[in-house]
């Protein structure tokens, strides 16, 4: 049985699909705010990611590839976030060679995937590995960092302006050849330009012309940025610069103080000014979204420890003076906490976008929380494809339900009508406020019924929430169980009036594949779905006295 359950303001995929044939062609992929929320929109409808990072060494041979495709169609993703190597594209200077890289395009057209491009050109994870050998060879011209004992490493100085020049003009190819070969089909949907950019292994760099830079004063262009946007500061930086009385000229040395934390500013400014100026000459070509990704820092380790300068929520204010044109920065997640991190880099409107997390077992739970709490652009765990199960992948499974779950989610997002929860043994229960509803959400192993309830850990779940209406709500994700008070009238008590689990079909339309009552609602008492289940419900409340 069908149900209309929500209508979508524009028009079903179905009717979209036939206009398509007489209309004009689609817009190319760009950001799009709803209420306080950016959407990623893709052939005119917003798009979630429902993403993995490939390898760094999968996406270069169609052999390789070949056995990978049907693993990523099985985890139901919908985008393969994939690495272009400079020194592959530009082998020699001047003389570009895409022939791989098409084919490859192809091959996840054919997949029906979206592809996210990882721009591995002047650094990634630091180093300038995917530099092309005439650029590694040539150091006079292509100079490199010196570290604080004046030793170089293998990473280009963003204090060069042929190092600059080189890096754009490629980039500028890369965005051009995407234009002609894929400007109607639309499989490339945004670029990371470079990758998790950062000094090492000292703080700052200690080339001649970058201690030259140092020595200037800090240009107007920071400050007057900094001035403008003094009361929304991260706090964590406005204590730095309120350290010397917010001083607006000077050194920088001057204006931040002497220590780490100042060759650590430094840094992020010359890094967000070149890849921004490698972004911007990109975007001239063709605007496809564009963001950077950062190796997160952990407690207690100083700058140059960690790839100092790069685009972290401490540095975000020096990151969106720089990086005009870069239009979102977003983390990669190795160590646990994703909260935390999310917190930090929701701030100051920056959208969330997910591009790694490690494939653990975490990640199924961890996609729903991102897009259900943050309304992030997506989610992506690194190496997806050396899954050796794909068919039992609990990613996989949740991708499935999110996907046909990705035009209710849209279509609410930015209203205050999405919530997502995260849940394990340490953090048993979420309260949220859906519309007139609290929901108290809880671990489904707090019901003691399934085999691993006892165990010391318990599976991380998540799910996410839509309301729909006063009183209908959807849900999905696994192992919860939900429970419900009356925010408006405390006294009202709430009753499951509805609970259907199903699928949605063609777009929006809700299928009804069980009438969930009895056990299943533990008579009218809860709403649940067990940890080994991935599944929609769409349900109704009513108050009673
Ligand atoms: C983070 C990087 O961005 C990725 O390219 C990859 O190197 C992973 N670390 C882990 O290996």
């Amino acid at each position: 049985m069908f149900i209309s359950a929500f209508t979508i303001p524009t028009c079903t995929y179905a009717q979209k699909k036939d206009q398509n044939v007489h209309s004009e062609p689609h817009q190319i992929p760009h950001l799009n705010k709803q209420g306080k929320t950016y959407q990623l929109i893709d052939d005119d409808k917003p798009f979630l990611i429902l993403g993995g990072e490939l390898g760094n060494s999968s996406f270069t041979s169609l052999e390789y590839m070949a056995p990978v495709w049907p693993k990523l169609r099985t985890m139901h993703l919908n985008t393969i976030l994939a690495p272009v190597y400079w020194e592959l594209i530009e082998p020699a200077e001047g003389k570009f060679d895409f022939e791989l890289l098409d084919q490859l395009v192809k091959e996840a057209r054919n997949n029906d995937l979206k592809i996210v491009f990882i721009w591995f050109g002047s650094w990634k994870n630091s180093m300038s590995s995917h530099a092309p050998s005439w650029v590694k060879k040539n150091q006079a011209r292509f100079p490199r960092i010196k570290d604080d004992k004046g030793i170089s490493h293998e990473i280009l100085t963003p204090f060069s302006e042929n190092n600059l020049q080189a890096d754009m003009k490629a980039y500028q190819e890369l965005l051009r050849h995407i234009k002609i070969t894929d400007g109607n089909d639309h499989t490339v949907i945004m670029i990371q330009t470079e990758n998790e950019i950062g000094m090492l292994p000292t703080a700052r760099d200690f080339s001649s012309p970058a201690n030259e830079r140092f020595r200037e004063n800090v240009p107007a262009e920071l400050i007057q940025y900094l001035e403008r946007n003094k009361e929304t500061l991260v706090p964590e930086f406005s204590e730095i610069w309120g350290k010397t009385g917010f001083k607006n000229s000077g050194t920088w040395e001057e204006i931040f103080g002497t220590g780490l934390q100042t060759d650590e500013i430094f840094m992020a400014w010359y890094f967000s000014k070149y890849t921004n100026s490698v972004a911007g000459a990109g975007k001239a070509i063709y605007p496809l979204p564009m963001y950077v990704n950062a190796a997160l820092n952990r407690p207690l380790v100083k700058p140059g420890s960690y790839p100092s300068g790069g685009p972290l929520p401490h540095l975000m204010d020096i990151w969106k003076a720089g990086g005009t044109s870069i239009d979102f920065l977003s983390p990669d997640f190795y160590s646990p906490d994703l909260k935390h991190w999310c917190d930090l880099y929701t701030r100051q409107g920056n959208p969330l976008f997910i591009p790694e997390h490690r494939f653990d077992s975490t990640v199924a739970a961890k996609a729903a929380y991102s897009i259900g709490h943050y309304e992030s652009i997506g989610f992506s765990p690194f190496s997806v494809e050396s899954s050796g199960n794909p068919e039992n992948e609990p990613l996989g499974k949740m991708y499935k339900i999110l996907g046909q779950m990705t035009p209710i989610i849209t279509a609410h997002q930015g209203q205050h009508k999405i919530e997502g929860v995260l849940l394990d043994k340490q953090n048993q229960e979420t309260v949220l406020k859906m519309g007139n509803y609290e929901f108290t959400v809880r671990h489904s192993y707090t019901l003691g019924y399934e085999k691993d309830s006892g165990k010391d850990t318990w599976n991380m779940t998540g799910a996410i929430f839509v309301q729909t209406g006063d009183d209908e709500f959807y849900i999905a994700g696994s192992g919860i169980v939900v429970t419900f008070r009356n925010l408006v009238n405390p006294s009202l008590n709430v009753g499951i009036l509805k609970d259907e689990e199903g699928r949605f079909e063609n777009y929006n339309e809700w299928k009804v594949i069980r009438y969930m009552n009895g056990d299943q609602t533990h008579q009218g008492r809860h709403i649940r779905i067990f940890s080994d289940d991935y599944s929609i419900q769409r349900f109704e409340l009513y108050n009673y006295d």
